[in-house]
C-alpha cells in the first residue's frame, strides 16, 4: 500500500467512509483513525499498529454532537469537565451505548470520548457521518507521533494517507479521567493540567502507576519508550555515574555543556512546561534517530504539564 500525506480533508472523509485508517492530526498527538462505528474499520487500527486487542481505543467526536449517544452515564462533574474542557485534550471515560461497538472498548462496558480541538479534525469530522475510533499513530509501545513526518516514518505502507494539520500543539496525549459511581479519578496525566481538572472537581484521586492488568494501557509501566536507555535525575551526578559515553539529553531551561553531549535538546528557554511540553516527543524520537548512546533527562518541575512530562520520561526510561 502507498501513504500518502497531504492536507485533502475531503479525500480523507472518502477513505474513512469506506472503512479505511487514516492518520490524523489533533492537538495532542496524531492518532490513527476509523469509523467508530464500524467494527470492520476498526480491526483495521489494530492491525495497522500492532496494537493487542486488549486495549480500548478513544471516540473523537465533532463539537456538534451528543455525548449522550455514546455514553449512558453523564455525572455532574462529568457535564463540567465537558463543558469547561471540549474541545481540548480532555478523554472521558463513561458506560457506553449499544452504538458502540465492543471491539473498540475491548469488551469494557464504559468508552473514552474526546472532543479534539484541532480545527482540521473538526472539519474533517463535521464531513463524516460518525465518530472516529483513535490510538496515537505509533506501534505500540513507542513514543507518540506530532507531525505527519512522525507517522510516515513508522507507518509507511501500513495506511493510504495521512492528513497533515502540522505539528501538535499541545504535544502530550490527552488527560484521562474515569468514575467511580460520581466521583472522578485520573487515569492518565496529559494534555490538561491537573491543577485545571480541580478547580471543578476540588481535590481528585489519581489511579495511574498500575503495572499490571492496567485499566488503561497508558499506565503501563514501560511504554511511550525510546529503543535508547534514559536516565532521569540530576545530570551532573548522572554524568559523574555514566562517563566516556555519547549524551543526549534532554534538559528544561538550562544548557549543558561537555565534551561527550551530542546533542542537547533545552525544550523551553524561559521554563515554561506548556512549550517543554510540545517539544518533548520531537526531542525523544531526534535523540533515539541519532548517534548518541543513552539519554539523561532532568526531573521538571510537577506543575502545569511538568507532571504528565515526569510521567512519560519515568515510563521511557524504564525497562
Ligand atoms: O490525546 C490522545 O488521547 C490521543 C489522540 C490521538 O486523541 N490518543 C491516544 O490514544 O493517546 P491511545 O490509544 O494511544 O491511548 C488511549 C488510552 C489507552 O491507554 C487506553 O487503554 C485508554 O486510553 N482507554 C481508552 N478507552 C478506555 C476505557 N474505556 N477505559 C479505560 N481506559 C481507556
Ligand atoms: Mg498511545
Amino acid at each position: 500500500m502507498k501513504t500518502e500525506s497531504g492536507t485533502d480533508i475531503l479525500k480523507a472523509a472518502e477513505l474513512l467512509s469506506r472503512d479505511a485508517v487514516v492518520a490524523i492530526p489533533t492537538e495532542t498527538v496524531y492518532g490513527l483513525a476509523a469509523n467508530a462505528l464500524s467494527e470492520t474499520a476498526v480491526v483495521k487500527i489494530f492491525e495497522a499498529k500492532d496494537r493487542p486487542f486488549f486495549d480500548p481505543l478513544i471516540v473523537h467526536i465533532k463539537k456538534s454532537d451528543d455525548p449522550a449517544r455514546y455514553v449512558s452515564l453523564i455525572p455532574d462533574i462529568a457535564k463540567k469537565l465537558m463543558n469547561r474542557f471540549w474541545p481540548g485534550p480532555l478523554t472521558i471515560v463513561l458506560p457506553k451505548t449499544d452504538i458502540i461497538p465492543s471491539i473498540v472498548t475491548a469488551g469494557q462496558d464504559t468508552v473514552g470520548l474526546r472532543m479534539p480541538s484541532h480545527p482540521l479534525v473538526q472539519q474533517l469530522l463535521e464531513l463524516v457521518a460518525f465518530p472516529l475510533a483513535a490510538p496515537s499513530a505509533n506501534p505500540f509501545g513507542y513514543i507518540s507521533p506530532t507531525t505527519a513526518k512522525h507517522v510516515f516514518d513508522q507507518l509507511d505502507g501500513r495506511i493510504p494517507y495521512i492528513l497533515d494539520g502540522g505539528p501538535s500543539t499541545v504535544g502530550l496525549e490527552s488527560t484521562i479521567i474515569g468514575f467511580e459511581g460520581d466521583e472522578p479519578i485520573v487515569y492518565r496525566l496529559g494534555g490538561t493540567p491537573i491543577e485545571d481538572i480541580e478547580t471543578i472537581t476540588g481535590k481528585i484521586k489519581m489511579q495511574i502507576n498500575l503495572s499490571s492488568n492496567p485499566i488503561a494501557p497508558g499506565q503501563l509501566k514501560s511504554h511511550y519508550a525510546p529503543a535508547k536507555l534514559v536516565f532521569i535525575g540530576d545530570i551532573e551526578l548522572l554524568m559523574n555515574q555514566h562517563p566516556g559515553k555519547k549524551l543526549g539529553i534532554i534538559s528544561f531551561e538550562k544548557e549543558w555543556n561537555a565534551s561527550n553531549i551530542i546533542l542537547n535538546w533545552v525544550l523551553s528557554k524561559s521554563g515554561n512546561t506548556e512549550e517543554a511540553a510540545v517539544n518533548l516527543f520531537r526531542a525523544m524520537r531526534e535523540a533515539d534517530n541519532s548517534a548518541v548512546e543513552i539519554i539523561f533527562a532532568e526531573v521538571f518541575p510537577e506543575v502545569g504539564l511538568g507532571r504528565a512530562i515526569n510521567d512519560r520520561l519515568s515510563r521511557a526510561a524504564v525497562r
